[in-house]
């Protein structure tokens, strides 16, 4: 009985942590670009046509304490890699969203959102977490 109860409390409880995270990590980078809610739940449902500017801010502060952006705002190939195999474990396919999303053009800010949309445009289901 109790092996039975771990089984089902372990995934309970990881799930609420990662919940919790995200949660912190989204008021903390709310609190520090200013974005509107409706931009945030448009960016839930992959609605991209988002007329808030200050949602490249916000995937860039979020993505930076998720570690798929470094510290000068550049993605981390090998965490983004990491966390798309989660989704996909294929290598190959892995390296063909990464090299289609992911450029140096326009401000930092620009590019995080930009390599967001796209990545999520192949993987949905895609969270910087
Ligand atoms: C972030 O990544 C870029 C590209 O890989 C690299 O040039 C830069 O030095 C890195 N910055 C930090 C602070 O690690």
């Amino acid at each position: 009985m109790k092996f039975l109860l771990c089984l089902v409390f372990v995934p309970l409880i990881v799930t609420a942590q990662l919940l919790t995270t995200e949660k912190q990590w989204t008021d903390e980078c709310r609190a520090e670009t200013g974005v509107s809610i409706e931009a945030l739940d448009q960016v839930r449902h992959n609605d991209f046509c988002i007329t808030d500017d200050k949602i490249d801010a916000f995937i860039l502060c979020f993505g930076k304490k998720s570690g798929v952006f470094n510290a000068s705002g550049d993605v981390d190939v090998e965490k983004l890699k990491a966390k798309l195999k989660t989704i996909v474990n294929n290598e190959d396919q892995v390296n063909e969203v990464i090299a289609k999303c992911v450029d140096k053009k326009e401000t930092k800010e620009e590019r995080a959102f930009r390599a967001f949309k796209c990545v999520r445009r192949s993987y949905p289901e895609f969270k910087a977490l």
